[in-house]
Parts: structure tokens; C-alpha cells; sequence
């Protein structure tokens, strides 16, 4: 049974509230029906007109539409301190100043004022599952152990190809950018190509912590520490840079990993890998961990050939078998090889195509992801057709026996 807190002089987004709780969550909710918070978390949390309800702990806090921002920031900052296992939920405007500001301040997730009551649902119910993993933590009970947390509904995406330089920390930025959209606050992209990975240059961030500390013994035990260390992205996404030096990567095991990446799924709705070329410790571990995988290749032999065997070594070792996806990048009509061709060859289909674009090289290039800028080209639109594979909402049509391919040449 969850107790949910809401805070809102806004009676119609109340009452969507309440029957997006009544409508398939478990748990009983609290409207303070007033824009003007409570100075303390106490004060919240047992008010003076408490019923029997209300002694349940609170999982998720909402401080709903009326609130002043500033104002519930603050009370955030104090209850994320506090009360790190309580879900906040904040109603507000989308507006990229103020999502860094609500992530610094321990917000987990800001939903449209507008949003009906299904959308509340989905939303309130993620919370819920936060919380609950948090708990766990905290209390001890199982959840920093191997395996995804009981109740984790997280997406683990790696993003990974047989050889370099064919576009993995490209399509991974891009990809989490446009997941931030769908999951804010709760999307996290990790640089597992621990030697030499720039996903920090390519979202033009000088992270305080990396890998390494994540890692750490006082990361790996709780949860909230992890949490701290991750950096934040202006596009509502947290990142987990690479090492400072490659050297540290030597020191980091596959087990560091795997269980890095269950505490990851127990926090996020995704979590986007960007890995090292081949099938080093660090991606197969991450493979293990992985509901889905974007292979990557590009319209060359080589590249073709390397892929077929990564699938083959995937296939043997029984790695990630239900949402494989091929991406092949940098396409263009000049190259010697087809897309027929490569299906062929690699005995799968493909399931989207990224064209060879100046555009997209000088905004990774740039540390400005395309998906984050206001682009409408065929590779922005390629880029977005990948992430709505992970969309729930979007409809993807599906092509006989398979997916359908996004083409965008
Ligand atoms: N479709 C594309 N068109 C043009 N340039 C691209 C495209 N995709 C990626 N690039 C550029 O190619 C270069 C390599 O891309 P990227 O760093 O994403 O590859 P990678 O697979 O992560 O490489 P590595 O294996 O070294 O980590 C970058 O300069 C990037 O901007
Ligand atoms: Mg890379």
C-alpha cells in the first residue's frame, strides 16, 4: 500500500490525481489543497488531521500545479536530505533551466499540469516502484544484490558494434537525449568504454565523478551516494562518465559492473550504455544485465563481417536473444553494399538506417546531440525513429515477422 502526497490549490489536476491512483495503483492519496507548502517534511508527513491512511509511510510527494517552484525546490532539497526513499514529483512547465535545477534539487520527475489521468498513472507508478527500491536499499533487503531489483521495470539498452568509430557514443547521446524526453529525471547514460570513452566531450561535461568512484565501495553500498556522483545533463539526463585516466579502467571488474547497472535499473526507467568496441569484460558484463541491444555497422565489409560474428558469439552465449536491433550508420548511396546485402550476410534484419551526415558529425563533434537540438533532417528523424522503439506510446509499425525498418536515406 503506497501513500501519495499532493500538494495543489489545482482541484481538476486533484481529481485526475485521484483517478489515476483509484484507476491501478495501490495506495491512498493526500491533498493538501493549499499552494502554499509546509515549512518542514514533518509538518507534511503527519499532518495534524492524520487518518489511519495517512500512517502508512509516503512513497511519492507531488507538488502539484499552484505550488510555487521555487518554493517546493527548496522543500525538495530538504526532504531528498532527509527522506531519500520518498519519491518527489514535481507539476510544472517543461523548461531545461528549471528540469537542472528540479534534478539538483532530488526531483525525480516533472510531469506536464495538462496530463491526464493515464499519463499521471504511468508516471505515479514508476515513482512508486523508486521508492520501493530505495527502501530496499536502505533497509538492507536484498536490493544491492545480483539480478534487477524485484518490481524493476527499467529498459538497459547497450549500444554496441564489433569494431570502432561507427557511431555507438553518437547514436547512445542521442539516444538517452531523446529518452530524457519521455523519462525525465529518470534516464541515465553510462560510458562503458572505460579506456577512452567521450561521452562527457560529446555532452560537453567535466564530471566531478566517473566510473571509478561509481564503482567505489561507498557507491556500490548505497544507492544515494551512486546517485551523487552521477553528473547532470541539461537535457534532464544524468551521465556516468568514463575514467578520468585508462588506465583506471583496469581496476574496474565485470562483477563492478553488473552490479553498478542493477543498482542503475533499481533507480531509472532507462539506462542507455555506450561501450567499447568488441566484446570486452565490461559490455559482455553489461550484456548479461541488458533488456535490449542496438548492434551497430556500417556499410563496409569489415564492419558487416564483424557484426555477423558478434551475433554469433550473442547467440552462443544465449546474450540479450529477444530485442536485438541492427542499426547500420553512416549510409549512403554510394557505398558498395545494400541493405539487402548486409541482411544477407548477417542472416537478420536490419532495423534502422542512419544516413552519413555532416550535420550529425558536427554536433557530436560539438558535444550538442542532434535529437537536442531543433533539427528535422532525415538523421535527426532516424535518430528519434531508434529511441521510439523504447517508447511505449509511440507506434511503431511492424513489418512481417520482424520490425519495420526506419529508413531515413
Ligand atoms: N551518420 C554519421 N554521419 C557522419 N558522421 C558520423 C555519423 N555517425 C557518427 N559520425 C561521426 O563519426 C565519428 C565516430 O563516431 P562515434 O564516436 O559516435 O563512434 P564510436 O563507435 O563511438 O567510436 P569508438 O568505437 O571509437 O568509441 C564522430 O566524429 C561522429 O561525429
Ligand atoms: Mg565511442
Amino acid at each position: 500500500m503506497s501513500r501519495f502526497l499532493l500538494v495543489t490549490p489545482d482541484t481538476d489536476f486533484a481529481s485526475r490525481a485521484s483517478r489515476a491512483i483509484s484507476g491501478g495503483l495501490t495506495g491512498t492519496l493526500h491533498v493538501f489543497a493549499t499552494a502554499e507548502l509546509p515549512e518542514t517534511p514533518s509538518e507534511m508527513l503527519t499532518p495534524a488531521a492524520a487518518g489511519p491512511s495517512d500512517l502508512e509511510p509516503a512513497e511519492v510527494i507531488i507538488f502539484g500545479p499552484g505550488v510555487t517552484v521555487a518554493a517546493a525546490l527548496t522543500l525538495a532539497a530538504v526532504f531528498d536530505l532527509r527522506f531519500p526513499e520518498i519519491s518527489l514529483v514535481l507539476v510544472a512547465e517543461a523548461d531545461p533551466d528549471m528540469a537542472l535545477a528540479a534534478m539538483q534539487s532530488g526531483i525525480r520527475d516533472i510531469l506536464d499540469p495538462q496530463a491526464d489521468s493515464e499519463t499521471i498513472r504511468v508516471r505515479l507508478e514508476h515513482a512508486c516502484r523508486t521508492s520501493a527500491n530505495r527502501r530496499r536499499v536502505t533497509e538492507g533487503v536484498g536490493g544491492a544484490g545480483g539480478g534487477a531489483p524485484a518490481g524493476t521495470a527499467s529498459t538497459v539498452i547497450v549500444v554496441a558494434s564489433p569494431k570502432g568509430g561507427v557511431g555507438k557514443t553518437t547514436l547512445a547521446t542521442n539516444l538517452a537525449v531523446a529518452l530524457g524526453r519521455i523519462a525525465p529525471m529518470s534516464t541515465v547514460l553510462v560510458d562503458l568504454d572505460a579506456q577512452f570513452g567521450d561521452v562527457a566531450s560529446a555532452l560537453q561535461l567535466e564530471p566531478e565523478h566517473t566510473l571509478t568512484d561509481a564503482v567505489g565501495r561507498a557507491a556500490s553500498q548505497d544507492s544515494m551516494v551512486l546517485k551523487a556522483y552521477l553528473s547532470v545533463h541539461h537535457s534532464s539526463i544524468y551521465a556516468l562518465c568514463a575514467p578520468h585516466t585508462p588506465a583506471e579502467a583496469d581496476r574496474i571488474s565485470g562483477d563492478d559492473i553488473a552490479h553498478l547497472l542493477t543498482q542503475l535499473a533499481g533507480e531509472f526507467r532507462y539506462v542507455v550504455i555506450d561501450s567499447a568496441p568488441g566484446l570486452g569484460e565490461h559490455t559482455l558484463a553489461a550484456l548479461e544485465k541488458a533488456t535490449d541491444v542496438l548492434l551497430l555497422c556500417t556499410m563496409d565489409v569489415p564492419s558487416v563481417r564483424g557484426l555477423r560474428k558478434e551475433i554469433d558469439v550473442l547467440d552462443k552465449l544465449k546474450l540479450v536473444r529477444r530485442n536485438r536491433r541492427i542499426v547500420v550508420n553512416f549510409s549512403e548511396r554510394s557505398a558498395g553494399l545494400s541493405i539487402r546485402d548486409i541482411e544477407a550476410t548477417i542472416d537478420a534484419s536490419v532495423d534502422a538506417v542512419v544516413p552519413r551526415s555532416r550535420q550529425l558529425a558536427q554536433s557530436t563533434d560539438a558535444g550538442e546531440p542532434l535529437l537536442q537540438q531543433t533539427s528535422r533532417g532525415r538523421p535527426a528523424k532516424a535518430l528519434q525513429a531508434i529511441a521510439d522503439f523504447y517508447d511505449p506510446s509511440a507506434k511503431v509499425p511492424v513489418r512481417r515477422g520482424q520490425h519495420k525498418r526506419v529508413e531515413a536515406q
